[in-house]
Protein backbone atom coordinates (compact mmCIF):
# COMPACT_ATOMS: atom_id res chain seq x y z
CA UNK A 1 0.00 0.00 0.00
CA UNK A 2 2.96 2.30 0.74
CA UNK A 3 4.30 1.67 -2.06
CA UNK A 4 1.39 1.98 -4.11
CA UNK A 5 0.80 5.37 -2.84
CA UNK A 6 4.63 6.08 -3.17
CA UNK A 7 4.02 5.31 -6.91
CA UNK A 8 0.91 7.01 -7.51
CA UNK A 9 2.70 10.60 -5.56
CA UNK A 10 5.11 9.81 -8.31
CA UNK A 11 3.54 9.63 -10.88
CA UNK A 12 1.60 13.22 -10.21
CA UNK A 13 4.11 14.83 -9.55
CA UNK A 14 6.22 13.88 -12.81
CA UNK A 15 2.33 14.93 -14.57
CA UNK A 16 2.42 17.78 -12.42
CA UNK A 17 6.10 18.83 -13.30
CA UNK A 18 5.32 18.13 -17.14
CA UNK A 19 1.86 20.32 -17.10
CA UNK A 20 3.92 22.96 -15.88
CA UNK A 21 7.07 23.25 -18.16
CA UNK A 22 4.42 22.35 -20.97
CA UNK A 23 2.81 25.45 -19.75
CA UNK A 24 5.55 27.36 -19.14
CA UNK A 25 6.96 26.84 -22.90
CA UNK A 26 3.09 27.60 -24.47
CA UNK A 27 3.74 30.71 -21.99
CA UNK A 28 6.97 31.33 -23.82
CA UNK A 29 6.14 31.10 -27.16
CA UNK A 30 3.10 33.55 -26.70
CA UNK A 31 5.48 35.91 -25.25
CA UNK A 32 7.80 35.58 -28.43
CA UNK A 33 4.93 35.79 -30.58
CA UNK A 34 4.04 38.68 -29.00
CA UNK A 35 7.58 40.70 -29.71
CA UNK A 36 6.59 43.61 -31.59
CA UNK A 37 9.93 43.92 -33.31
CA UNK A 38 11.52 43.92 -36.78
CA UNK A 39 9.48 41.95 -39.29
CA UNK A 40 12.66 39.62 -40.07
CA UNK A 41 12.88 38.71 -36.75
CA UNK A 42 11.37 35.19 -36.73
CA UNK A 43 10.50 32.24 -34.73
CA UNK A 44 10.48 28.42 -34.97
CA UNK A 45 8.43 26.50 -32.59
CA UNK A 46 8.09 22.85 -32.12
CA UNK A 47 4.88 23.03 -34.46
CA UNK A 48 6.77 24.63 -37.61
CA UNK A 49 7.93 22.58 -40.28
CA UNK A 50 11.44 23.76 -40.41
CA UNK A 51 11.55 22.97 -36.68
CA UNK A 52 13.33 19.41 -37.06
CA UNK A 53 16.17 21.55 -39.45
CA UNK A 54 16.13 24.46 -37.92
CA UNK A 55 17.50 22.30 -34.19
CA UNK A 56 20.63 20.58 -35.90
CA UNK A 57 23.69 21.49 -35.17
CA UNK A 58 26.64 20.17 -37.23
CA UNK A 59 26.88 17.17 -34.82
CA UNK A 60 23.70 15.42 -35.56
CA UNK A 61 24.52 12.35 -32.59
CA UNK A 62 22.13 14.75 -30.68
CA UNK A 63 18.28 14.99 -30.90
CA UNK A 64 17.81 17.93 -28.20
CA UNK A 65 14.40 19.45 -28.70
CA UNK A 66 14.30 23.24 -28.05
CA UNK A 67 11.23 24.89 -26.58
CA UNK A 68 11.57 27.57 -29.47
CA UNK A 69 14.35 29.02 -31.24
CA UNK A 70 14.30 32.81 -31.92
CA UNK A 71 16.23 34.48 -34.75
CA UNK A 72 16.20 38.27 -33.81
CA UNK A 73 17.04 40.62 -36.62
CA UNK A 74 17.92 43.18 -34.13
CA UNK A 75 19.40 43.72 -30.70
CA UNK A 76 16.43 44.91 -29.16
CA UNK A 77 14.43 41.65 -30.32
CA UNK A 78 17.14 39.38 -28.96
CA UNK A 79 16.84 41.68 -25.44
CA UNK A 80 12.47 41.23 -25.60
CA UNK A 81 13.34 37.26 -26.08
CA UNK A 82 15.83 36.97 -23.54
CA UNK A 83 13.19 39.19 -20.98
CA UNK A 84 10.57 36.12 -22.05
CA UNK A 85 12.66 33.54 -21.51
CA UNK A 86 13.24 35.70 -18.22
CA UNK A 87 9.71 35.94 -17.28
CA UNK A 88 9.21 32.15 -17.87
CA UNK A 89 12.28 30.84 -15.81
CA UNK A 90 13.04 29.11 -19.47
CA UNK A 91 17.22 28.30 -20.06
CA UNK A 92 18.54 30.82 -22.89
CA UNK A 93 21.08 29.03 -25.32
CA UNK A 94 23.06 31.84 -27.62
CA UNK A 95 23.76 29.75 -30.86
CA UNK A 96 26.09 31.28 -33.48
CA UNK A 97 27.53 28.74 -35.99
CA UNK A 98 25.88 25.58 -34.31
CA UNK A 99 29.17 23.83 -34.23
CA UNK A 100 29.60 22.81 -30.34
CA UNK A 101 31.24 18.93 -30.33
CA UNK A 102 28.35 18.65 -27.52
CA UNK A 103 25.23 20.33 -28.87
CA UNK A 104 25.07 23.59 -26.57
CA UNK A 105 24.07 25.87 -29.24
CA UNK A 106 21.02 23.49 -28.79
CA UNK A 107 21.06 24.04 -25.35
CA UNK A 108 22.64 20.44 -24.67
CA UNK A 109 19.18 19.60 -23.04
CA UNK A 110 15.67 19.22 -23.95
CA UNK A 111 13.64 22.91 -23.36
CA UNK A 112 15.77 25.88 -23.70
CA UNK A 113 15.07 28.42 -25.97
CA UNK A 114 17.89 29.08 -28.98
CA UNK A 115 19.01 32.59 -29.65
CA UNK A 116 20.32 32.29 -32.85
CA UNK A 117 22.22 35.02 -34.02
CA UNK A 118 22.50 34.01 -37.64
CA UNK A 119 21.04 37.49 -39.01
CA UNK A 120 23.64 40.26 -37.04
CA UNK A 121 26.58 39.66 -40.13
CA UNK A 122 27.66 43.32 -40.05
CA UNK A 123 30.96 44.20 -40.91
CA UNK A 124 32.90 47.15 -40.97
CA UNK A 125 37.08 48.01 -41.00
CA UNK A 126 38.85 50.72 -39.12
CA UNK A 127 41.43 51.06 -41.67
CA UNK A 128 43.34 53.26 -39.10
CA UNK A 129 43.14 50.92 -36.15
CA UNK A 130 42.63 48.01 -38.49
CA UNK A 131 39.86 46.81 -35.67
CA UNK A 132 36.89 45.29 -37.82
CA UNK A 133 33.31 45.54 -36.06
CA UNK A 134 31.42 41.64 -36.75
CA UNK A 135 28.40 40.39 -36.35
CA UNK A 136 28.29 37.15 -34.19
CA UNK A 137 26.57 35.45 -36.18
CA UNK A 138 29.57 35.27 -39.13
CA UNK A 139 31.12 32.53 -39.78
CA UNK A 140 34.75 31.95 -40.45
CA UNK A 141 34.67 31.57 -44.37
CA UNK A 142 32.88 34.21 -45.00
CA UNK A 143 34.80 36.36 -41.98
CA UNK A 144 38.08 35.71 -43.63
CA UNK A 145 36.97 36.81 -46.88
CA UNK A 146 35.42 40.37 -45.76
CA UNK A 147 38.40 41.28 -43.68
CA UNK A 148 40.02 40.47 -47.06
CA UNK A 149 38.36 42.73 -48.79
CA UNK A 150 38.81 45.32 -47.19
CA UNK A 151 42.33 45.65 -47.51
CA UNK A 152 44.07 42.49 -47.12
CA UNK A 153 43.49 41.67 -43.08
CA UNK A 154 43.39 38.35 -41.18
CA UNK A 155 42.98 37.33 -37.78
CA UNK A 156 43.63 34.18 -36.42
CA UNK A 157 40.96 31.61 -36.45
CA UNK A 158 40.27 27.98 -37.36
CA UNK A 159 40.13 26.41 -40.68
CA UNK A 160 36.61 25.41 -41.10
CA UNK A 161 34.57 27.92 -42.79
CA UNK A 162 31.33 27.29 -41.40
CA UNK A 163 32.36 27.66 -37.64
CA UNK A 164 30.80 30.85 -35.99
CA UNK A 165 32.77 33.24 -34.28
CA UNK A 166 29.91 33.64 -31.35
CA UNK A 167 31.72 30.12 -29.99
CA UNK A 168 35.18 29.99 -31.29
CA UNK A 169 35.71 33.80 -30.69
CA UNK A 170 34.70 33.42 -26.92
CA UNK A 171 36.21 30.19 -26.47
CA UNK A 172 39.48 30.75 -27.82
CA UNK A 173 39.84 30.12 -31.43
CA UNK A 174 43.38 28.01 -32.88
CA UNK A 175 44.34 27.42 -36.31
CA UNK A 176 46.87 27.97 -38.98
CA UNK A 177 48.12 31.88 -37.42
CA UNK A 178 47.84 31.12 -33.84
CA UNK A 179 51.55 30.60 -33.23
CA UNK A 180 52.26 34.39 -35.05
CA UNK A 181 49.19 36.50 -33.41
CA UNK A 182 47.79 34.44 -30.39
CA UNK A 183 44.49 33.07 -30.23
CA UNK A 184 41.64 34.73 -31.54
CA UNK A 185 40.30 35.51 -28.30
CA UNK A 186 42.76 37.41 -27.30
CA UNK A 187 42.93 39.76 -30.33
CA UNK A 188 38.85 40.98 -29.07
CA UNK A 189 39.16 44.32 -28.49
CA UNK A 190 35.22 44.91 -27.12
CA UNK A 191 31.62 43.63 -27.34
CA UNK A 192 28.54 44.47 -27.41
CA UNK A 193 26.35 41.97 -24.76
CA UNK A 194 22.91 41.32 -23.69
CA UNK A 195 22.57 40.53 -20.08
CA UNK A 196 19.82 38.36 -18.57
CA UNK A 197 17.64 40.97 -18.27
CA UNK A 198 17.71 42.10 -21.63
CA UNK A 199 19.86 44.85 -21.12
CA UNK A 200 22.45 46.17 -23.18
CA UNK A 201 26.33 46.44 -22.19
CA UNK A 202 29.17 47.58 -23.62
CA UNK A 203 32.27 45.28 -22.87
CA UNK A 204 36.08 46.40 -22.60
CA UNK A 205 39.08 46.73 -20.72
CA UNK A 206 37.75 50.08 -19.24
CA UNK A 207 33.73 49.13 -19.61
CA UNK A 208 32.53 45.96 -17.53
CA UNK A 209 36.26 44.76 -17.30
CA UNK A 210 35.70 41.39 -15.55
CA UNK A 211 33.68 40.30 -18.19
CA UNK A 212 36.12 41.55 -20.72
CA UNK A 213 38.39 38.99 -18.82
CA UNK A 214 35.68 35.99 -18.66
CA UNK A 215 34.44 36.41 -22.12
CA UNK A 216 37.37 35.97 -23.29
CA UNK A 217 38.47 32.48 -23.25
CA UNK A 218 34.95 31.30 -20.94
CA UNK A 219 32.32 32.86 -22.41
CA UNK A 220 30.94 30.88 -24.78
CA UNK A 221 26.93 30.35 -23.35
CA UNK A 222 27.62 31.31 -19.99
CA UNK A 223 27.09 35.18 -19.29
CA UNK A 224 25.11 36.13 -21.81
CA UNK A 225 24.00 36.90 -25.22
CA UNK A 226 27.02 38.42 -27.33
CA UNK A 227 25.90 40.30 -30.56
CA UNK A 228 28.91 42.06 -32.22
CA UNK A 229 32.59 41.46 -31.66
CA UNK A 230 35.18 44.15 -32.24
CA UNK A 231 38.64 42.41 -32.78
CA UNK A 232 41.41 43.89 -34.04
CA UNK A 233 42.86 42.81 -37.33
CA UNK A 234 46.13 42.37 -39.09
CA UNK A 235 47.33 43.26 -42.28
CA UNK A 236 48.47 39.88 -44.26
CA UNK A 237 51.78 38.51 -45.24
CA UNK A 238 52.12 38.64 -48.65
CA UNK A 239 53.27 35.14 -49.71
CA UNK A 240 51.51 32.19 -47.39
CA UNK A 241 52.81 29.28 -48.09
CA UNK A 242 50.68 25.83 -47.54
CA UNK A 243 52.45 22.82 -47.14
CA UNK A 244 51.23 19.33 -47.23
CA UNK A 245 53.29 15.70 -46.69
CA UNK A 246 51.90 12.08 -46.01
CA UNK A 247 53.25 9.66 -44.30
CA UNK A 248 52.96 5.72 -44.39
CA UNK A 249 51.13 4.92 -40.99
CA UNK A 250 54.06 2.58 -39.77
CA UNK A 251 56.63 5.67 -39.53
CA UNK A 252 54.45 7.01 -37.08
CA UNK A 253 56.13 7.44 -34.17
CA UNK A 254 59.05 9.31 -36.29
CA UNK A 255 56.58 11.68 -37.48
CA UNK A 256 54.79 12.26 -34.42
CA UNK A 257 58.26 12.70 -32.88
CA UNK A 258 60.07 14.70 -36.69
CA UNK A 259 57.23 17.20 -36.08
CA UNK A 260 57.29 17.71 -32.48
CA UNK A 261 59.82 18.44 -31.42
CA UNK A 262 60.77 20.53 -34.49
CA UNK A 263 57.39 22.10 -33.66
CA UNK A 264 58.06 23.36 -30.26
CA UNK A 265 60.65 25.52 -31.10
CA UNK A 266 59.37 26.17 -34.82
CA UNK A 267 59.72 30.24 -35.74
CA UNK A 268 56.25 32.12 -35.02
CA UNK A 269 55.38 32.22 -38.72
CA UNK A 270 54.96 28.27 -38.65
CA UNK A 271 51.67 26.31 -37.63
CA UNK A 272 52.00 22.97 -38.13
CA UNK A 273 48.83 19.82 -37.66
CA UNK A 274 49.56 16.74 -38.37
CA UNK A 275 46.56 14.62 -38.35
CA UNK A 276 46.84 10.78 -38.02
CA UNK A 277 44.18 8.21 -38.91
CA UNK A 278 43.62 4.68 -39.12
CA UNK A 279 44.47 4.99 -42.75
CA UNK A 280 47.01 7.83 -43.22
CA UNK A 281 49.33 10.37 -41.70
CA UNK A 282 49.02 14.00 -43.07
CA UNK A 283 51.00 16.43 -41.62
CA UNK A 284 49.75 20.68 -42.60
CA UNK A 285 52.08 23.46 -42.46
CA UNK A 286 50.91 26.97 -43.05
CA UNK A 287 53.90 29.30 -43.38
CA UNK A 288 53.47 32.75 -43.34
CA UNK A 289 56.42 33.40 -46.28
CA UNK A 290 57.90 32.44 -49.26
CA UNK A 291 58.20 28.76 -50.60
CA UNK A 292 61.70 28.85 -50.76
CA UNK A 293 62.26 30.31 -46.99
CA UNK A 294 59.41 27.77 -46.08
CA UNK A 295 61.13 24.71 -47.73
CA UNK A 296 64.67 26.00 -45.90
CA UNK A 297 62.59 26.60 -42.25
CA UNK A 298 61.13 23.05 -42.63
CA UNK A 299 64.14 21.13 -44.24
CA UNK A 300 65.31 20.04 -40.48
CA UNK A 301 61.64 19.10 -39.18
CA UNK A 302 61.99 16.50 -42.53
CA UNK A 303 65.16 15.26 -41.69
CA UNK A 304 64.17 14.34 -38.18
CA UNK A 305 61.31 12.51 -39.44
CA UNK A 306 63.38 10.51 -41.71
CA UNK A 307 61.09 8.72 -43.53
CA UNK A 308 60.58 9.46 -47.33
CA UNK A 309 56.78 11.62 -47.14
CA UNK A 310 54.88 8.79 -49.72
CA UNK A 311 53.31 12.70 -51.58
CA UNK A 312 54.43 16.41 -50.47
CA UNK A 313 52.66 19.32 -52.04
CA UNK A 314 54.31 22.98 -51.74
CA UNK A 315 52.24 26.40 -52.64
CA UNK A 316 53.04 29.65 -52.69
CA UNK A 317 50.42 32.13 -52.73
CA UNK A 318 48.35 34.54 -51.14
CA UNK A 319 46.87 34.09 -47.35
CA UNK A 320 43.34 34.04 -48.75
CA UNK A 321 44.53 31.21 -51.24
CA UNK A 322 45.51 29.41 -48.09
CA UNK A 323 42.56 29.67 -45.88
CA UNK A 324 40.44 28.78 -49.17
CA UNK A 325 42.61 25.56 -49.14
CA UNK A 326 42.82 24.30 -45.81
CA UNK A 327 38.88 24.84 -45.99
CA UNK A 328 39.08 21.63 -47.25
CA UNK A 329 35.78 22.56 -49.03
CA UNK A 330 35.39 23.25 -53.33
CA UNK A 331 32.73 25.93 -51.95
CA UNK A 332 34.06 29.49 -52.12
CA UNK A 333 34.76 30.42 -48.34
CA UNK A 334 31.76 32.96 -48.27
CA UNK A 335 29.48 30.42 -49.12
CA UNK A 336 30.06 27.68 -46.71
CA UNK A 337 28.42 24.19 -47.05
CA UNK A 338 26.11 24.13 -44.59
CA UNK A 339 24.56 20.97 -44.98
CA UNK A 340 27.59 19.25 -43.89
CA UNK A 341 26.68 17.04 -40.49
CA UNK A 342 28.63 14.60 -38.97
CA UNK A 343 28.19 11.88 -35.69
CA UNK A 344 30.70 12.72 -34.00
CA UNK A 345 31.82 12.20 -30.22
CA UNK A 346 35.36 13.77 -29.61
CA UNK A 347 37.94 16.00 -27.54
CA UNK A 348 40.87 17.26 -26.48
CA UNK A 349 43.76 17.45 -24.20
CA UNK A 350 46.55 19.78 -24.34
CA UNK A 351 49.89 19.52 -23.28
CA UNK A 352 52.99 21.50 -21.47
CA UNK A 353 55.35 18.55 -22.88
CA UNK A 354 55.49 16.57 -25.53
CA UNK A 355 54.69 12.86 -25.65
CA UNK A 356 56.56 9.76 -24.63
CA UNK A 357 56.73 6.76 -26.97
CA UNK A 358 53.80 4.58 -25.37
CA UNK A 359 52.10 7.64 -25.50
CA UNK A 360 51.91 7.57 -29.56
CA UNK A 361 51.95 3.70 -29.39
CA UNK A 362 48.64 4.20 -27.40
CA UNK A 363 47.08 6.43 -30.09
CA UNK A 364 48.40 4.27 -32.89
CA UNK A 365 47.21 0.93 -31.18
CA UNK A 366 43.45 2.94 -30.71
CA UNK A 367 43.49 3.98 -33.55
CA UNK A 368 43.85 0.90 -35.11
CA UNK A 369 41.30 -0.94 -33.39
CA UNK A 370 38.03 1.15 -34.58
CA UNK A 371 35.23 0.11 -35.08
CA UNK A 372 34.40 -1.58 -38.18
CA UNK A 373 30.41 0.94 -37.83
CA UNK A 374 32.80 4.07 -37.53
CA UNK A 375 33.26 6.29 -40.81
CA UNK A 376 36.78 7.55 -39.36
CA UNK A 377 38.69 8.07 -36.05
CA UNK A 378 41.31 10.40 -36.03
CA UNK A 379 44.06 12.17 -33.56
CA UNK A 380 44.58 15.88 -34.78
CA UNK A 381 48.12 16.97 -33.09
CA UNK A 382 48.64 20.75 -33.03
CA UNK A 383 51.15 22.98 -31.89
CA UNK A 384 50.46 25.45 -29.86
CA UNK A 385 53.22 28.01 -28.54
CA UNK A 386 54.47 30.89 -29.69
CA UNK A 387 52.33 34.39 -29.64
CA UNK A 388 49.65 32.03 -28.69
CA UNK A 389 51.69 32.79 -24.97
CA UNK A 390 52.52 36.57 -25.90
CA UNK A 391 49.45 38.05 -27.88
CA UNK A 392 50.29 41.47 -29.93
CA UNK A 393 47.14 42.68 -26.97
CA UNK A 394 48.27 41.69 -23.31
CA UNK A 395 45.42 42.09 -22.02
CA UNK A 396 44.41 39.51 -19.45
CA UNK A 397 42.14 37.03 -20.53
CA UNK A 398 40.10 33.64 -18.65
CA UNK A 399 41.87 32.23 -21.97
CA UNK A 400 45.45 32.90 -20.32
CA UNK A 401 44.97 29.75 -18.07
CA UNK A 402 46.29 27.61 -20.97
CA UNK A 403 49.53 29.84 -21.36
CA UNK A 404 53.11 27.60 -21.61
CA UNK A 405 51.16 24.85 -23.26
CA UNK A 406 53.05 23.63 -26.26
CA UNK A 407 51.03 20.71 -28.04
CA UNK A 408 47.11 20.18 -28.28
CA UNK A 409 45.26 17.01 -29.31
CA UNK A 410 42.25 17.16 -31.07
CA UNK A 411 40.27 13.65 -31.21
CA UNK A 412 37.15 11.94 -32.01
CA UNK A 413 35.36 9.39 -33.80
CA UNK A 414 32.77 10.15 -36.79
CA UNK A 415 30.18 7.41 -38.37
CA UNK A 416 27.34 6.80 -40.44
CA UNK A 417 24.02 7.32 -40.11
CA UNK A 418 22.92 3.81 -40.76
CA UNK A 419 18.84 5.22 -40.72
CA UNK A 420 19.27 9.13 -41.49
CA UNK A 421 17.39 9.67 -37.66
CA UNK A 422 19.48 11.98 -35.86
CA UNK A 423 20.42 11.16 -32.61
CA UNK A 424 21.68 7.70 -33.78
CA UNK A 425 24.64 6.47 -30.88
CA UNK A 426 27.06 3.99 -32.55
CA UNK A 427 27.25 2.15 -29.58
CA UNK A 428 30.70 0.42 -30.27
CA UNK A 429 32.03 4.06 -31.56
CA UNK A 430 31.18 5.27 -27.68
CA UNK A 431 33.07 2.44 -26.41
CA UNK A 432 36.13 2.94 -28.25
CA UNK A 433 36.09 6.86 -27.31
CA UNK A 434 35.46 5.90 -23.66
CA UNK A 435 38.57 3.35 -23.92
CA UNK A 436 40.51 5.40 -25.82
CA UNK A 437 40.38 8.75 -23.84
CA UNK A 438 40.82 6.35 -20.61
CA UNK A 439 44.12 5.34 -21.78
CA UNK A 440 45.13 8.47 -22.57
CA UNK A 441 43.52 10.54 -19.21
CA UNK A 442 45.70 7.76 -17.25
CA UNK A 443 48.95 8.65 -19.13
CA UNK A 444 48.29 12.25 -18.34
CA UNK A 445 50.82 13.89 -15.72
CA UNK A 446 49.20 13.55 -12.28
CA UNK A 447 45.88 11.39 -14.01
CA UNK A 448 42.65 11.54 -14.93
CA UNK A 449 41.92 14.27 -12.08
CA UNK A 450 44.56 16.87 -13.66
CA UNK A 451 43.77 17.52 -17.52
CA UNK A 452 43.99 20.68 -19.03
CA UNK A 453 41.98 20.82 -22.25
CA UNK A 454 40.51 23.19 -24.86
CA UNK A 455 37.03 24.53 -23.93
CA UNK A 456 36.56 24.18 -27.74
CA UNK A 457 36.61 20.96 -28.15
CA UNK A 458 34.29 20.72 -25.37
CA UNK A 459 33.52 17.43 -23.72
CA UNK A 460 30.75 16.23 -21.58
CA UNK A 461 32.58 13.19 -19.55
CA UNK A 462 35.85 15.03 -18.93
CA UNK A 463 36.48 14.20 -15.41
CA UNK A 464 37.72 17.83 -13.99
CA UNK A 465 36.01 20.09 -16.64
CA UNK A 466 35.95 22.98 -15.17
CA UNK A 467 39.58 23.18 -13.81
CA UNK A 468 40.81 21.50 -17.20
CA UNK A 469 39.23 24.23 -18.94
CA UNK A 470 39.70 27.33 -16.30
CA UNK A 471 42.57 26.48 -14.26
CA UNK A 472 42.63 28.61 -11.14
CA UNK A 473 39.94 31.17 -12.68
CA UNK A 474 37.22 29.39 -11.57
CA UNK A 475 36.45 30.88 -8.79
CA UNK A 476 36.77 34.47 -10.49
CA UNK A 477 34.34 32.61 -13.15
CA UNK A 478 31.99 31.98 -10.86
CA UNK A 479 31.99 35.01 -9.00
CA UNK A 480 31.34 36.60 -12.28
CA UNK A 481 28.63 34.48 -13.54
CA UNK A 482 27.07 35.27 -10.00
CA UNK A 483 26.95 39.22 -10.27
CA UNK A 484 25.86 39.11 -13.96
CA UNK A 485 23.17 35.85 -14.17
CA UNK A 486 21.89 35.12 -10.50
CA UNK A 487 19.24 32.97 -11.98
CA UNK A 488 21.45 31.08 -13.96
CA UNK A 489 19.20 31.73 -17.13
CA UNK A 490 22.63 31.19 -19.47
CA UNK A 491 23.04 27.61 -18.57
CA UNK A 492 23.71 24.36 -20.75
CA UNK A 493 25.44 21.11 -18.67
CA UNK A 494 28.91 22.79 -18.79
CA UNK A 495 28.26 26.09 -18.18
CA UNK A 496 29.85 28.17 -15.53
CA UNK A 497 27.91 27.15 -11.92
CA UNK A 498 26.96 29.63 -9.80
CA UNK A 499 29.57 29.73 -6.40
C1 LIG B 1 34.31 20.73 -37.96
C2 LIG B 1 34.86 21.56 -36.83
C3 LIG B 1 36.10 22.17 -37.00
C4 LIG B 1 36.64 22.95 -35.97
N1 LIG B 1 37.86 23.54 -36.17
C5 LIG B 1 38.39 24.33 -35.20
C6 LIG B 1 39.65 24.97 -35.37
O1 LIG B 1 40.32 24.83 -36.41
N2 LIG B 1 40.12 25.75 -34.36
C7 LIG B 1 39.43 25.95 -33.21
O2 LIG B 1 39.89 26.69 -32.35
N3 LIG B 1 38.22 25.35 -33.01
C8 LIG B 1 37.70 24.55 -33.98
N4 LIG B 1 36.49 23.91 -33.77
C9 LIG B 1 35.82 24.06 -32.47
C10 LIG B 1 34.96 25.31 -32.43
O3 LIG B 1 35.78 26.41 -32.09
C11 LIG B 1 33.86 25.17 -31.36
O4 LIG B 1 33.07 24.06 -31.65
C12 LIG B 1 33.02 26.44 -31.26
O5 LIG B 1 32.40 26.47 -29.99
C13 LIG B 1 31.95 26.50 -32.33
O6 LIG B 1 31.33 27.74 -32.34
P1 LIG B 1 29.89 27.90 -33.04
O7 LIG B 1 29.47 29.30 -32.85
O8 LIG B 1 29.96 27.36 -34.42
O9 LIG B 1 29.02 26.86 -32.21
P2 LIG B 1 27.68 27.01 -31.32
O10 LIG B 1 27.25 25.60 -31.09
O11 LIG B 1 26.73 27.96 -31.95
O12 LIG B 1 28.22 27.65 -29.98
C14 LIG B 1 29.18 27.03 -29.16
C15 LIG B 1 29.02 27.55 -27.72
O13 LIG B 1 29.19 28.97 -27.70
C16 LIG B 1 27.98 29.61 -27.27
N5 LIG B 1 27.75 30.78 -28.11
C17 LIG B 1 27.62 30.80 -29.46
N6 LIG B 1 27.37 32.05 -29.89
C18 LIG B 1 27.32 32.83 -28.80
C19 LIG B 1 27.05 34.22 -28.60
N7 LIG B 1 26.81 35.02 -29.64
N8 LIG B 1 27.06 34.70 -27.33
C20 LIG B 1 27.31 33.90 -26.29
N9 LIG B 1 27.57 32.57 -26.42
C21 LIG B 1 27.57 32.04 -27.66
C22 LIG B 1 26.90 28.57 -27.42
O14 LIG B 1 25.82 28.79 -26.52
C23 LIG B 1 27.63 27.27 -27.15
O15 LIG B 1 27.76 27.04 -25.76
C24 LIG B 1 35.93 23.12 -34.77
C25 LIG B 1 34.70 22.48 -34.59
C26 LIG B 1 34.16 21.71 -35.61
C27 LIG B 1 32.85 21.04 -35.41
C1 LIG C 1 14.30 28.20 -12.59
O1 LIG C 1 14.37 26.86 -13.03
C2 LIG C 1 15.40 26.10 -12.46
C3 LIG C 1 15.39 24.70 -13.05
O2 LIG C 1 15.18 24.74 -14.41
C4 LIG C 1 15.22 26.01 -10.96
O3 LIG C 1 16.30 25.33 -10.38
C5 LIG C 1 15.14 27.43 -10.39
O4 LIG C 1 14.86 27.37 -9.01
C6 LIG C 1 14.08 28.25 -11.10
N1 LIG C 1 14.15 29.62 -10.63
C7 LIG C 1 13.07 30.31 -10.29
C8 LIG C 1 13.31 31.73 -9.87
O5 LIG C 1 11.94 29.84 -10.32
C1 LIG D 1 59.84 23.32 -52.04
O1 LIG D 1 59.93 21.92 -51.84
C2 LIG D 1 59.12 21.12 -52.69
C3 LIG D 1 59.33 19.66 -52.35
O2 LIG D 1 58.97 19.40 -51.03
C4 LIG D 1 59.47 21.38 -54.15
O3 LIG D 1 58.58 20.68 -54.98
C5 LIG D 1 59.39 22.87 -54.45
O4 LIG D 1 59.84 23.12 -55.76
C6 LIG D 1 60.20 23.68 -53.46
N1 LIG D 1 59.95 25.09 -53.72
C7 LIG D 1 60.89 26.01 -53.66
C8 LIG D 1 60.53 27.41 -54.08
O5 LIG D 1 62.01 25.76 -53.27
C1 LIG E 1 19.74 8.92 -46.15
O1 LIG E 1 20.25 10.15 -46.65
C2 LIG E 1 20.92 10.03 -47.90
C3 LIG E 1 21.52 11.38 -48.27
O2 LIG E 1 21.22 12.39 -47.37
C4 LIG E 1 19.96 9.53 -48.95
O3 LIG E 1 20.65 9.38 -50.18
C5 LIG E 1 19.40 8.18 -48.51
O4 LIG E 1 18.42 7.77 -49.43
C6 LIG E 1 18.76 8.28 -47.13
N1 LIG E 1 18.39 6.96 -46.64
C7 LIG E 1 17.21 6.71 -46.06
C8 LIG E 1 17.03 5.29 -45.57
O5 LIG E 1 16.35 7.54 -45.91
Amino acid sequence: MRILLAVVASVAATLAFFDTATAQYANLISCLQGIQGNPKSYLTIPSSSTYNTDRLGYNVNFNYKPSALYHPATVDDAGAAIQCAAKYNISIAPRSGGHSFEGYGQGGRDGSLVIDVNQFQQFSMDAQTGVATIGAGTRLGPLYMRLWEAGQFLVPGGTCPSVGIGGIALGGGIGMVSRKYGALTNSIVGMEMLDATGTKRHISETSNPELFWALRGAGGGSFGLVTEFQIQAYKAPSAVTTMVYKYPLASYRAAMEGFTKFGRNAPNEFFGAMSVRSNEIELRVNYLSSASIANKTVAPMLARIGVKPLSSDVQEGSWIKAAAKWSGSTNPLDDPDLSVHRYHRGGSLVYRRLLSVTEMDTIFNNLNRRPAESASAYVIFEMWGGKMDRPPRRSPAAFDRHRGVVLGLDFGITWKDPTNQTGTQCAACLEWSAQFRKELYDAYDGGPQSLEAYQNYIEFDLPNWLEAYYGNGVSRLQQIKKDVDSNNLFTFPQSIPLP
